[in-house]
């Protein structure tokens, strides 16, 4: 077994959240057809989407925000392992709490849902020219369409923030964007104009 498949495996048996395939080979996609270089994600997890990314071309380089300590520390394991280090800078922060003056060819969001539009205000200032965001689980394993799917308040009112932060990247006049509902769990592709 290569090693990001021991990556994705050990995130599954550990319960710990990454990217869907499909999700995941869609962004790779997009990178590779936009030729991105420059990318800041928010919610590292244990490197498995960031060495995805930086794999899609060799000088691609990545600034990747994790809030949690003991993931950061298997994320810059996991990095070394693959021959990263020089391209994948795991930074130990709240990503809202991350400042910099650098421009990102594509910021990929997928820290804590309810956060959204905090993130993407944050790196309004971040995004290059022709820049993008990019968000996944706007679907939430279809509980944002189908409410009823669960039984749990506190999801009951994550869904409701993820449709509302949805409905505005949809919806207001300052975005062009590009909603993928079968995509992973649900993808969006925001450009601001
Ligand atoms: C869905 S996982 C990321 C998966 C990763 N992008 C992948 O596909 O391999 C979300 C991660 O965001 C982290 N997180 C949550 N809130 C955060 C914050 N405010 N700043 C940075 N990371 C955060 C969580 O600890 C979790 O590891």
């Amino acid at each position: 077994m290569n090693k990001i498949d021991e990556i994705k495996n050990y995130a599954q048996e550990n319960h710990v959240p990454i990217m869907l395939d499909g999700g995941i080979e869609f962004l790779c996609e997009y990178i590779k057809k936009e030729n991105t270089k420059r990318i800041l994600e928010c919610g590292t997890a244990i490197g498995y989407s960031s060495i995805k990314m930086a794999k899609c071309n060799d000088d691609i380089l990545i600034d990747t925000c994790e809030i949690n300590p003991k993931l950061v520390e298997l994320a810059r394991q996991n990095i070394e392992t693959e021959g990263l280090t020089n391209r994948i800078t795991v930074h130990q922060i709240d990503a809202v709490l991350f400042e910099t003056t650098e421009k990102y060819d594509l910021i990929f969001v997928d820290a804590a849902k309810a956060q959204y539009k905090k993130y993407m205000e944050h790196f309004l200032g971040n995004v290059s020219q022709d820049g993008v965001f990019v968000f996944d689980n706007l679907c939430f394993h279809g509980i944002v369409d189908n409410p009823e799917l669960t039984k749990s308040r506190n999801t009951k009112q994550l869904v409701k923030k993820i449709k509302v932060f949805r409905d505005f990247i949809c919806t207001d006049p300052k975005f062009e964007t590009l909603y993928y509902p079968e995509v992973g769990d649900g993808v969006a592709i925001v450009k601001v104009k």
